[in-house]
């Protein structure tokens, strides 16, 4: 008598994190320089493309952390300002709408984020189911702000009914890339990426918000439990 087969575990968030991480080598342009975001999801890019490397030729990167990665697989990274456009940015999101609609900044790159994915033609984004939801606003929206200005732009946000705190690393206000703080923003709901978008940018202070509307994803693809599933945006 044999016994009935043991269920197959659920893949845990860092398994279809690879996997989706795999299947965007599927978009990488060959001979060509790729996009590289930042992030847990986009270090698993990262890793499958070492195995692709000899068929590109490098990378423009959005953090200094992504660019030790890259380097250390002996995958060439280019400055932005060497290249005028590329063909494909590989990114991850803290959310994404059934628009192509994101929030990034959760691993505080959201400045060169937005930079390279606005030379890119296409923007790959590659998430967890967990990701995709109705309406923007309930992961704390990332905002980068020039230090001065931080408190006057917490009261901005406290007029759209936002709580707005600065995020901390070691007891001290997180330093970017670029030398600015972020604010991370609880209590909105975003119906309108783009018009919010344009808005909080005009504040003055601010470098970057974490929506991403006029730089929103042309495809997802959102590792589920049953495989890589690819949502295409018009
Ligand atoms: C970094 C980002 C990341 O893409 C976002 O935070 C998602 O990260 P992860 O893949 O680790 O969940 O915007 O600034």
């Amino acid at each position: 008598m044999t016994s009935p087969a043991a269920p197959t575990p659920a893949p845990t968030q860092d398994e279809l994190k690879a996997q989706v991480g795999r299947a965007a080598l599927d978009y990488v342009v060959k001979g060509e320089i790729v996009g590289v975001g930042t992030g847990s999801t986009v270090n698993k890019f990262i890793d499958a493309l070492a195995g692709m490397k000899d068929e590109i030729r490098g990378a423009v990167s959005s953090s200094v952390a992504s660019t030790d990665r890259l380097r250390a697989l002996g995958i060439e990274v280019f400055d932005a300002n060497e290249i005028e456009e590329l063909a494909v940015y590989i990114d991850g999101a803290d959310e994404i709408d059934g628009r192509g609609y994101m929030i990034k900044g959760g691993g505080a790159a959201l400045t060169r984020e937005k930079i390279v994915a606005a030379q890119s033609r296409r923007f790959v984004c590659i998430a967890d189911s967990s990701k995709l939801v109705n309406t923007l606003g309930a992961f704390p929206l990332p905002v980068e702000v020039i230090p001065m200005a931080v408190r006057r732009v917490i009261r901005q946000f406290a007029r759209l009914g936002g709580i707005a705190q600065v995020r901390e690393k070691d007891g001290l206000p997180l330093v970017t890339d670029n030398g600015q703080h972020i604010v991370d923003v609880t209590g909105l709901r975003i119906t309108d990426p783009l018009g919010f978008e344009t808005e909080v940018n005009q504040w003055a202070g601010v470098v970057t918000v974490g929506v991403f509307g006029r730089q929103r994803a042309s495809v997802c693809l959102l590792g589920t439990s049953s495989g890589v599933r690819t949502l295409r945006f018009g």
